[in-house]
């Protein structure tokens, strides 16, 4: 097969290459860092010759104009997860949310509960056997080129080129466009004296030879950033960000004790900054494997001392865990969360933890404060992690272990780690939830 013929007969325009998406037609697309944006723009650039193409994908860290209002009757977005730029869409009533464990996308997308009529990508320029990298994203991306009708490729020659599950030839691109530009770039979260004092009560679960998930936002950063006297770490991670190439150099993270993939970093996409993509690129330790594989709650299980960390918005008094919405208000979505906690609930060497983590109060706009640990859920918020799943709660406070405690129980060590101006009128609560003292 002469590659290089077929790569200069498919190359064209972004504007010729989104022609291929016709009304009515479902389009999927890469996420997070490796969103194709060149692809995104053109198609959103040819919106009136559109009639409801619906589109899909995870994270975005893009501008989501197809979910805005003036697009709606040529684009229907509907999430696997939401972010800033498309949340209003769900609340405006045009846009939708689909519920899925990341672990099951690559399987929908498969057996046609996804199925994809044309998938956008953005991959390295190829190799001289006519292989593209994807880069910093295995997820469902692998997956979705097998699957779509049709598969339009951005080759980006930014783009790492990252081991593990993560090569395409370019006879599986229908369409091929040539970009330069550099992959978006997430810095450190702003990391303040309650992130801290959460990363340091994680860390006090987290013993030598540990196996480590972490998942989206400051706290899995200042939990990296108290681990620096650990031991033989592992990961085994939805995603990592640049906290763990610090821990890598200094030689707390070695991957020697993980049980599987022993001596790699498995994840399943990369969102950090120029620094992590650099050190990721042909480095054999970082093995990026899809998401049906790296999520799996059976693979998570083979984990030595698997420690999973999430954040979480709000807790009830039985351990309900509300992490993807505020209300009725669709936030985000489950990600790898559940996988997590699963996986490390059903560890093989019975030593597996999973942590929900928060700070222990939110500000609303008005400014005033509200505790996240409260007696009910918000009316309409979903319950994310189920109080059969969750393990530990961490805030600033310290630590709630639920793990086969009663409903009492739970309540009264969530109580104990509420904000202080809370706590007296959460035990008047409990009081009269359980009709019991406190
Ligand atoms: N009630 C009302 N508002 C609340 C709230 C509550 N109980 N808790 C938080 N908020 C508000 C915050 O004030 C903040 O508002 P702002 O954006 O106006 O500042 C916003 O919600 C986000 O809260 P924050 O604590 O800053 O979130 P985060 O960026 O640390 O992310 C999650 C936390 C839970 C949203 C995020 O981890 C998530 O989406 N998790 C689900 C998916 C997941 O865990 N995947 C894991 C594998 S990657």
């Amino acid at each position: 097969m002469d590659w290089k013929k077929i790569y200069s007969d498919r190359k064209c325009t972004a504007e010729e290459a989104v022609k291929s998406i016709k009304s009515g037609d479902r389009v999927a697309f890469a996420h997070a860092v490796a969103e194709p944006p060149v692809l995104v723009d053109a198609m959103v650039a040819n919106a009136a010759a559109y009639k409801n193409v619906e589109v899909c994908h995870m994270v975005t860290l893009g501008k989501g104009e197809y979910s805005h209002a003036e697009y709606k009757d040529n684009f229907r977005f509907n999430g696997w997860f939401t972010s800033p730029s498309t949340r209003k869409s769900i609340e405006e009533g045009h846009g939708d949310f689909t519920p899925v464990f990341f672990h099951e996308v690559p399987s929908y997308i498969r057996n046609g509960t996804f199925a994809i009529d044309v998938f956008m990508v953005m991959v390295s320029p190829p190799d001289e056997h006519g292989y593209c990298c994807v880069g910093v994203s295995s997820d469902y991306t692998m997956q979705a080129i097998k699957s779509a009708k049709i598969v339009l490729a951005e080759v980006n020659d930014q783009v790492p080129v990252v081991y593990g599950e993560t090569f395409a030839h370019v006879s599986e691109f229908d369409k091929i466009v040539e970009t330069s530009h550099p992959l978006p770039e997430i810095g450190l979260p702003k990391i303040g004296e309650v992130e801290l004092a959460i990363g340091k009560n994680c860390a006090s679960l987290i013993e030598d030879g540990s196996t480590l998930q972490l998942g989206i936002g400051a706290i899995p950063d200042a939990v990296l950033q108290s681990l620096k006297d650990k031991k033989d770490l592992g990961i085994h991670s939805e995603m990592i960000s640049d906290g763990v190439v610090d821990l890598y150099e200094a030689g707390v993270i070695n991957c020697s004790k993980k049980g599987i993939d022993n001596g790699k970093m498995t994840v399943t996409f990369l969102m950090g900054t120029k620094r992590l993509y650099d050190f990721a690129a042909n480095n054999p330790i970082v093995e990026m494997r899809t998401v049906d594989y790296v999520n799996h709650p059976c693979v998570v299980a083979q984990s030595t001392k698997l420690v999973c960390i999430n954040g979480c918005l709000s807790v009830d008094f039985m351990g309900q865990v509300v992490s993807d919405s505020i209300g009725t208000r669709q936030f985000s979505g489950v990600g790898g969360q559940v996988d997590f906690c699963r996986g490390a609930a059903m560890s093989l060497d019975g030593k597996g933890k999973n942590i929900l983590a928060m700070p222990s109060v939110a500000k609303k706009k008005d400014g005033t404060k509200i505790s996240k640990i409260v007696p009910f859920l918000d009316h309409g918020a979903a319950v994310t992690t189920s109080r059969h799943d969750v393990h530990y709660i961490v805030t600033e406070y310290g630590i709630a272990l639920l793990k086969g405690k009663t409903l009492k129980e739970r309540a009264r060590a969530l109580i104990a780690i509420a904000h202080p101006d809370f706590r007296e009128e959460l035990k008047v609560e409990f009081e009269k939830r359980f009709n019991a003292k406190f």
